[in-house]
C-alpha cells in the first residue's frame, strides 16, 4: 500500500465535502492514508507551507468546540490563514441570502468551512460558491467526524474493510454518515434505534446499494444487542442533537439504547468504543464505558485534526 500521496496525486483539487456521498471509496481511502501519514510526520516543511498565502473562512451557525478548534489548527498548520466569521454578527444573521454570501466570500478566500442547521443551506452555499465548501456538521451529515472515526478504527482495529461497526442511538446525522462511510469502505455497519427515530429510508437505501459494490453491508434494526453482537467498534451519540426537538417520548424510547458495560460485553472482547463528543454521561453512554479501557474517544477527537489537514491539503494545495 502507498505510504503517502502528493497533494495533487489524489486528483481531489477543488473538491468540496458536503456529504461523503460525493466521494468514491478510493478517494476516501487516499484521504485516510494521507491523514495517517501526516499524523506521524507533523513537522515536514512541505506540509507546513502547503497552503501558504491562502485563506479559509469558517462560519458556524451552531456551537462547536472540536470542529472549530481542529479546523482552525489544521488550516494554520498547513500555512493558511483562518478567517472566522460570527454568524450572528455577519450579515447572514440579518438575513443576507446564502447565495450572495457564497459569491462574495468566494472572491476573498480559497475555501469555506460551514456548520449549519440545515443541510440544504450548505448545499446552496456549495452551488453558488466557486471554491470548495466543507460541511462542519448539518442536521443530515457530519462527514469529517466519520472520517476521523474511520481513521481511529483503522488504527485500533487494524483494518477497515470487513470490520464490524455498531451504532446505537438516535438515527441522526452521525448514523447517516456512519452508514455512508462504512458502506464505501466495505465495512459491516449495524444501526440500532427505535423505529420512530430510524435514519431516512433514502439514506439507508443509498448506503445499502453502495455496500453491495464494496462487499460491505448496512443493516438498521431496533435491537441494540443484535447490532453490537461481535462488533469491532461500538459507537453512540447524544439522544438529542443540536436544533432537534427535545421530547420526553424520544428520551424515554432512547433510554433503552444506552451503551453500558452489559451492552459492550456483547461486542468482541477487544472492541473499541467511539463517541464524537460532547457526551452525556449516564444518558447515551455510562460513565464506566466512556472512561473505561475500551474507550478511544480522545484519539477519535484528535483524529479530526489529521483528517481535516489531509482533506485541506488534497483539495487546496496546488502542488
Ligand atoms: N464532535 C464534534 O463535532 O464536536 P463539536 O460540536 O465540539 O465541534
Ligand atoms: N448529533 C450531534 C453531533 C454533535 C457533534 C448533533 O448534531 O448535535
Amino acid at each position: 500500500m502507498v505510504e503517502r500521496l502528493l497533494a495533487n496525486e489524489a486528483g481531489l483539487q477543488g473538491r468540496s465535502v458536503v456529504s461523503l456521498k460525493d466521494w468514491s471509496p478510493t478517494e476516501i481511502k487516499q484521504v485516510l492514508m494521507t491523514a495517517k501519514w501526516m499524523k506521524s510526520n507533523p513537522k515536514i516543511a512541505e506540509i507546513q507551507y502547503a497552503l501558504k498565502g491562502k485563506s479559509v473562512a469558517m462560519i458556524f451557525e451552531l456551537p462547536s468546540t472540536r470542529t472549530r478548534v481542529s479546523f482552525q489548527v489544521a488550516i494554520q498548520s498547513l500555512g493558511a490563514a483562518p478567517v472566522i466569521l460570527d454568524w450572528q454578527d455577519s450579515q447572514l444573521g440579518r438575513g443576507e441570502p446564502i447565495e450572495d454570501t457564497a459569491r462574495v466570500l468566494s472572491r476573498y478566500v480559497e475555501a469555506l468551512v460551514v456548520r449549519a442547521r440545515s443541510h440544504e443551506m450548505v448545499q446552496t452555499l456549495q452551488k453558488w460558491a466557486t471554491i470548495p465548501v466543507f460541511n462542519a456538521l448539518t442536521d443530515q451529515a457530519h462527514p469529517f467526524q466519520v472520517l476521523a472515526d474511520a481513521l481511529t478504527i483503522w488504527e485500533h482495529v487494524g483494518y477497515l474493510s470487513g470490520s464490524k461497526l455498531a451504532y446505537v442511538g438516535d438515527g441522526n446525522n452521525m448514523a447517516n454518515s456512519y452508514m455512508i462511510i462504512g458502506a464505501k469502505l466495505g465495512m459491516h455497519v449495524r444501526i440500532a434505534c427505535p423505529e420512530k427515530w430510524w435514519p431516512a429510508q433514502g439514506v439507508i437505501a443509498y448506503a445499502q446499494q453502495e455496500a453491495e459494490m464494496t462487499g460491505g453491508s448496512v443493516q438498521v434494526m431496533t435491537d441494540p444487542e443484535q447490532a453490537v453482537f461481535g462488533a469491532d467498534a461500538v459507537a453512540t451519540d447524544v439522544f438529542v442533537s443540536m436544533g432537534d426537538e427535545d421530547t420526553a417520548e424520544k428520551r424515554s424510547q432512547l433510554n433503552a439504547y444506552q451503551v453500558n458495560s452489559q451492552l459492550m460485553a456483547k461486542a468482541k472482547a477487544q472492541a473499541i468504543f467511539l463517541h464524537c463528543l460532547p457526551a452525556h454521561r449516564g444518558e447515551e453512554v455510562s460513565e464506566d464505558v466512556l472512561e473505561g479501557p475500551q474507550s478511544v474517544v480522545f484519539d477519535e477527537a484528535e483524529n479530526r485534526l489529521h483528517v481535516q489537514k489531509s482533506v485541506l491539503y488534497h483539495t487546496l494545495s496546488e502542488f
